[in-house]
């Protein structure tokens, strides 16, 4: 299996919108069985709550579906993934410093650096903004997400 990790600050906007898309896109490839796709939060302030009402609305007008409670991302996540994409500049320092050994460390990256064009960019935290700002959030997601699963099944021979 290949187990892939989305991680924002509150797991409720953009790493629940970024796994419902990975899902999406995986399915669409008939390529589930070969994942284990989670998401998760740097800070631990929504935790058991479910996704943003306002994620989950845009998200269904494009047939995701955003699911799951939030939970906090601990060291010990570093060992049941292979993939930790982080959302945001913040996000990616906070990995770092939590991740304890190289292997660990290599296994992070900024999930814009999956999409062309966007490398050392952010996915903008909507959470204090308009509807605008969960679209852009989903537009940015499915670019990075369609990068990132191209990457994955070259990476490991899934044509
Ligand atoms: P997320 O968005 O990191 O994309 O889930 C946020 C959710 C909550 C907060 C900030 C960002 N907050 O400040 O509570």
């Amino acid at each position: 299996m290949i187990r892939v990790c989305f991680v924002c600050l509150g797991n409720i906007c953009r790493s629940p919108t970024a796994e419902g898309i990975f899902r999406g896109l995986a399915e669409e490839a008939s390529l589930t069985d070969e994942f284990v796709i989670d998401s998760a939060g740097t800070s631990g302030w929504h935790v058991n709550e479910g996704p943003d009402a306002r994620a989950t609305e845009v998200a269904a007008e494009r047939g995701y579906e955003l699911g799951g409670g939030s939970r906090k991302f601990v060291a010990a996540d570093f060992a049941r993934f292979d993939y930790v994409l982080a959302m945001d500049a913040e996000n990616l320092a906070d990995l770092r410093r939590l991740s304890r050994t190289g292997e660990e460390r290599a296994k992070i990256s900024l999930l814009r650096d999956h999409e062309a064009g966007a490398q050392g960019e952010d996915v903008p935290d909507p959470y204090y903004g308009g509807d605008d700002g969960f679209e852009e959030v989903l537009d940015i997601c499915e670019r990075a997400c369609q990068g990132l699963l191209s990457v994955i099944r070259e990476e490991h021979g899934l044509a």
